[in-house]
């Protein structure tokens, strides 16, 4: 290929995993090779890949192709430029990918929760070595959020983000509400259609998303990756009657992730939401994810789209591979930094404890269906000074002696609230565990 009257050599890209993402990689890599070779200003081309088990039939181009089934065979290739990791988890990857950075090759790799348990070591050796370590499909599948942040929201003060990063769990919610499907049925279709991870507990107790969330929280606001310290909550404990109420009162459940940059530091939490359900975010179904940004700014940015499947995380991985191959010769120091910020400029502001969060609350209580039991519950709230927002009663089935209620707060302090939460548990009409989640407003 001719640019400027310059003919460039082909990129020559080694493929660790022929799974899910590494397959559909392959395949749009080949498919549309002409186009992104007109893009990119040479050929890209998949020489090498490493799969201990893959399906021929789903696959394109295997005639030039030599496949192993070492992935070490890859990272230690001299003709290999760039490595692309589609194999998931921590260990061998951490392992093949320092290797490969070693060797002085670039990287690609769609892996959450590497980059954001490893990713600072990671960076830290790229850098040393003069190479890229690119990593858009790890967070929000097809959606180029990454990309958004580090350069088209270059300008920004972020203030916060939040965001429907697991397309698993909001499969999951999603047929709960409209179609009434049990949990179990649609995890299944979701491992089928291989949006779920290799284990889906990552997905269902919010794993998944805290690894996304953390890479987010540091790309917005230039701090190192501290997945440790991102609160967890999965969606377990959603019943149908939460969606339910939650509909009366005018809003949706959605599995948020949400950093916010506050006096006390930046905020990192992963847990069930009510959203009012007339924000755009609110409305986004199924293996779709969805990310708003608040910029001070730009104001509000949304970007939609596959959270997860073979090809839409093809099309991320692809354009990491893109951008590799048109910045080969740039000098490192002048590179998109890995984490937004230069990496002499990251700051130590703290990760605030969930007990000094500002936020809203839904609680969903079974008590004694008796006079004087709601006035209890409404002085303990009142003693702390949190103020009732809505509620809800059901009318109990003929023959209970319990009522499901449900109560909407104003924002009040963490802290604040689990104190008064314990004081209603204790209370003896209060005849089983609270469901508890928090309501924002994303306004
Ligand atoms: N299991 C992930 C999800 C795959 O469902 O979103 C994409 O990261």
């Amino acid at each position: 290929m001719h640019v400027w009257g310059k003919k460039l050599k082909a990129v020559k890209v080694g493929l660790i995993g022929l799974g899910t993402v590494g397959g559909g990689t392959l395949n749009v890599l080949v498919r549309n090779a002409s186009e992104i070779s007109r893009r990119a200003g040479r050929d890209i081309r998949v020489t090498h890949a490493a799969a201990r088990e893959y399906d021929p039939e789903t696959l394109d181009g295997l005639e030039n192709l030599d496949i192993s089934d070492d992935a070490f065979t890859i990272v230690e290739n001299p003709e290999v430029d760039i490595v692309v990791e589609m194999i998931g988890g921590y260990s061998p990857a951490r392992e093949l990918v320092l290797k490969a950075i070693k060797n002085g090759k670039h990287v690609v790799t769609a892996n959450k929760a590497l980059i954001a348990v490893h990713g600072n070591e990671i960076f830290e050796a790229a850098r040393e070595n003069g190479v890229t370590v690119a990593f858009e499909a790890a967070v929000a599948g097809g959606i180029p959020i990454i990309k958004a942040l580090r350069e088209g929201l270059v300008a920004n003060h972020i203030e916060w983000i939040a965001g429907i990063i697991n397309g698993t769990g909001n499969f999951i919610l999603s047929e709960m509400k409209d179609k009434g499907r049990e949990f179990a049925d649609v995890l299944k279709e979701a491992q089928e259609l291989g949006y779920a991870e290799a284990d889906p507990t990552f997905d269902v107790e919010g794993i998944d998303a805290a690894h996304k969330l953390t890479i987010l929280a540091s790309l917005a606001f230039g701090i190192p990756l501290q997945f440790d310290k991102c609160y967890t909550e999965g969606i377990g404990k959603i019943e149908p009657l939460d969606i339910s109420n939650a509909e009366q009162l005018g809003y949706r459940i959605k599995h948020l992730g949400i950093t916010r940059m506050t006096p006390g530091g930046v905020e990192m939490r992963v847990h069930p939401t009510l959203i009012p359900e007339k924000r755009l975010i609110a409305n986004v179904d199924g293996v779709m994810n969805a990310v708003l940004i608040q910029g001070d700014a730009v104001g509000p940015t949304l970007y939609y789209g596959a959270g997860a499947g073979s090809l839409p995380t093809a099309s991320a991985v692809v354009a990491d591979i893109v951008d590799i191959a048109r910045a080969l010769t740039v000098d490192p120091d002048n590179r998109v930094p890995h984490l937004a910020y230069q990496p002499d400029a990251l700051s130590s502001v703290p990760v605030v404890s969930m007990d000094d969060v500002h936020t809203a609350y839904y609680m969903r209580l079974m008590v004694t269906d008796e006079s004087g039991v709601l006035a209890k519950i409404t002085e303990l709230l009142g003693e702390s000074d949190i103020s009732i927002e809505a509620f809800l009663q059901k009318p109990s089935p003929a023959g209970v002696d319990a009522a499901a209620v449900a109560v909407l707060t104003k924002v009040t302090r963490e802290g604040t609230f689990n104190a008064v939460l314990d004081k209603i548990k204790a209370l003896p009409e209060v005849l089983s565990e609270p469901v508890c989640f928090r309501v924002e407003s994303l306004a």
